[in-house]
């Protein structure tokens, strides 16, 4: 399941932005408040408004007034535009406003197109709590079938009704959706949580903060060995004398990481190595995972690691992305952006104090530099990226 666009309205310093025709790996570059993390907040947001209700989403967020664009009237928009697995195009759209003081879903829409002129079906078309559903979801693309459509009316109009229409659980295309959201990872690692011995206990992904490191080492050590041995190749190769990485339990249960340095004959613990080195294998095993998240965010990832290295991990984020499904990254490194196609580059100029969002394959002028040999990352710092950095 691949994002096509994602349109933003009144959401901070996204008072009307979209992101159109969005590869597989998509780098955002952009000055400082100009909104990247803003951007990753949105699928947090989305993330939390599905597994708990908008007003927990926007209460966490400081609030109503807070979270809208300043300034502005109107409800907060977040239009996403996907490909289901059997490559329909979809639509989600989802609107929040007020009710009395509280946030309520003001409209939701979820639906799909039938080819290129088909009528599309709104498989859930509510407002603030009360809508319709599609009944006859076995008929959905099937020659000549309409849809059959009910009212409804939720319990709670701060609740999706992707969540709260238990009838779609069943439903492959809104599973789908709703399982892909579910799934989204959006990092938020901290190399001091990767770091310390960590508890006892079971993990096959690596958390959004990274505090599982060891746990998910273990993991795929024991049941993934051909992945691990991988991550240890990779970590020999650009982990100058590292040999060795074993994920060990102590006396009283907890795991901990230690990394085997070739020339002592005892290995250090993950307290004492480098936060270069933890960093590099936090991220290894994130991205060497077996079982790819539909979409990964990450901010910053050249934070601590070695100018080098940079090309080469974007080189694994785009087979991450391949392999699983999407990756949204940003960067302020010239050296990482170096390593990414234009396609694949956006950046965020902020315009009378809101965000306007370009793409870099629409400027003609990089085109022709990149054509001539140029790189992203020296033309970003050459001021080619107009709006991307501070003025
Ligand atoms: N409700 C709002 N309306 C308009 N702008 C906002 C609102 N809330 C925060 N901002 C602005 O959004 C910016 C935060 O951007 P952020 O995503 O942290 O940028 P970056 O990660 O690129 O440094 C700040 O400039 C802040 O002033
Ligand atoms: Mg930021």
């Amino acid at each position: 399941m691949l994002i096509e666009s994602l349109e933003i309205k009144n959401y901070r310093i996204f008072r009307d932005a979209r992101f159109e025709d969005l590869p597989r790996l998509a780098v955002v570059v952009g000055a400082n408040g100009s909104g990247k993390t803003t951007l990753f907040d949105v699928f947090s947001f989305l993330k939390e408004a599905l597994t708990q209700n908008v007003a927990q989403a926007v209460s966490r967020r400081g609030g109503f007034q807070e979270l809208a664009s300043r300034g502005q009237e109107g409800p907060i928009g977040i239009t996403v535009k996907f490909r289901e697995s059997g490559g329909r195009l979809a639509t989600y759209q989802l609107e929040i406003a007020l009710d009395e003081g509280r946030p309520v879903v003001h409209r939701e829409i979820l639906k799909f197109r039938r080819g290129r002129s088909g009528k599309p079906w709104h498989f859930v078309d509510f407002s603030r709590g009360r809508g319709s559903a599609i009944t006859n979801e076995s008929g959905y693309g099937r020659e000549g079938v309409e849809a059959v459509r009910e009212e409804r009316v939720l319990d709670d109009p701060s609740v999706l009704a992707i969540k709260g229409l238990g009838q779609f659980k069943e439903f492959r295309v809104v599973a789908e959706f709703r399982s892909l959201i579910e799934s989204w990872h959006i990092s938020d690692f901290h190399i001091s949580d990767a770091r310390p011995s960590a508890e006892a206990g079971y993990a096959e992904h690596l958390s959004a903060r990274g505090d599982n490191a060891a746990q998910v080492a273990q993991y795929l050590y024991k049941h993934h060995p051909k992945s691990f041995e991988r991550v240890l190749a990779v970590m020999r190769q650009r982990v100058p004398g590292v040999s060795r990485v074993e994920a060990k339990p102590t006396e009283d249960g907890r795991l901990v990481l230690r990394f085997q340095d070739g020339s002592f004959k005892d290995p250090f613990i993950a307290r004492y190595v480098s936060d270069g080195t933890i960093k590099m294998f936090a991220y290894l095993i994130m991205l060497y995972d077996p079982k790819p998240h539909p979409l990964l965010t990450i901010e910053e990832p050249e934070n601590q690691l070695y100018p080098e290295l940079l090309h080469e991990l974007v080189e694994e984020f785009r087979d991450y992305a391949r392999r699983g499904g999407q990756v949204f990254v940003s960067t302020h490194s010239p050296d990482f952006l170096n390593g990414a196609k234009l396609d694949e580059i956006y950046w965020l100029a902020k315009q009378r104090g809101f965000t306007a969002v370009k793409r870099a394959a629409e400027s003609e002028a990089l085109r022709n530099l990149i054509a001539e040999g140029d790189l992203p990352g020296a033309l970003w710092k050459q001021g080619l990226f107009e709006g991307a950095g501070p003025q």
